[in-house]
């Protein structure tokens, strides 16, 4: 256990698995307690049972972000318990491949709502309080997708590029006020969002060719990045893009 984010109270979304559950642990084994958010109270339930295994501290919320309603009334009522220090707007994904003169309006909607719109309503819910405050952290969840162009992922590639936009507008309106608004940008890691990836091995060797490093990455390795961007390590970077991506955005 370390000491590095003692006394702050952080709340999560996309905790109940992969990269957010990775954070969630890693913000508890510094010392925070953890509002961990998702829709599956099950593994919430057995999130929170592991970081108190560990000696840490936890509680959960059920909710669903894409409904801006039930984000409304989770976030008030999780800033009416306590101050929020960090948020990190982790929820997110995508869930189909298509090139844009096929897809579905509605497809383009889906993505849009879960990976933009969701961080926008949570901003809404928590940066007046941290604010108010005088100081918190926020770390909304990108992706390379969002970086560079993104050939049947177009409508995820702009839900990632938009929270980058997204991300630069928020720091600058609450800087002075002490808040930090940064972006995180994994590369590709193994969750169950890149599952369907490692099923056949031709897709999945193609994919790594093009990672400088030749592997996936893993969650803990872009939850550690979340822990510099959350603390004080990180005091004077807001606006910011941290990408963690095995050197994928910097190859020719
Ligand atoms: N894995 C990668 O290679 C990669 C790369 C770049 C960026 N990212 C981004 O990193 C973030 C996490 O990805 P991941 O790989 O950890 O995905 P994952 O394993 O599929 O986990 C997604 C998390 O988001 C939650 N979630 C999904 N829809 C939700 C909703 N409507 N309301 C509330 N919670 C919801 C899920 O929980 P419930 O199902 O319990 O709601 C789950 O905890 C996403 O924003 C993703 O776009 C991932």
């Amino acid at each position: 256990m370390g000491d590095r984010l003692a006394g702050r109270r952080a709340l999560v979304t996309g905790a109940s698995r992969g990269i957010g559950r990775a954070i969630a642990l890693a913000f508890a084994a510094e010392g925070a307690h953890v509002v961990a958010l998702a829709r599956n109270g099950e593994l919430l339930t057995e999130l929170v049972a592991d970081i108190d295994g560990q000696g840490g501290s936890a509680s959960f919320v059920v909710c669903d972000v894409t409904d801006p309603e039930a984000v409304g009334a989770a976030t008030a009522a999780i800033v009416a318990e306590g101050p929020i220090d960090v948020l990190v707007n982790n929820a997110g994904g995508n869930s189909f491949s298509a090139p844009v003169v096929m897809m579905r309006p509605t497809g383009w909607t889906k993505t849009q709502t879960l990976n933009v719109d969701s961080t926008f309503w949570m901003l809404q819910g928590v940066l007046p309080s941290m604010v108010a405050a005088g100081g918190g952290s926020v770390i909304n969840v990108s992706s390379v997708a969002g970086l560079a162009g993104a050939p049947l992922m177009a409508h995820y590639g702009a839900a990632k590029a938009a929270i980058l936009s997204l991300t630069r507008s928020a720091a600058l309106e609450v800087a002075a006020s002490g808040v930090r608004v940064n972006a995180l940008v994994p590369g590709w890691v193994e969750t169950d969002l890149t599952d369907f990836l490692r099923h056949d091995s031709n897709v999945e060797s193609s994919l790594l060719d093009r990672v400088p490093m030749q592997r996936w990455g893993t969650p803990e390795e872009i939850a550690a990045a979340a822990v510099f961007l959350a603390g004080d390590e990180s005091s004077f970077m807001t606006g910011q893009t941290l990408v963690v991506d095995g050197g994928l955005s910097v190859m020719p």
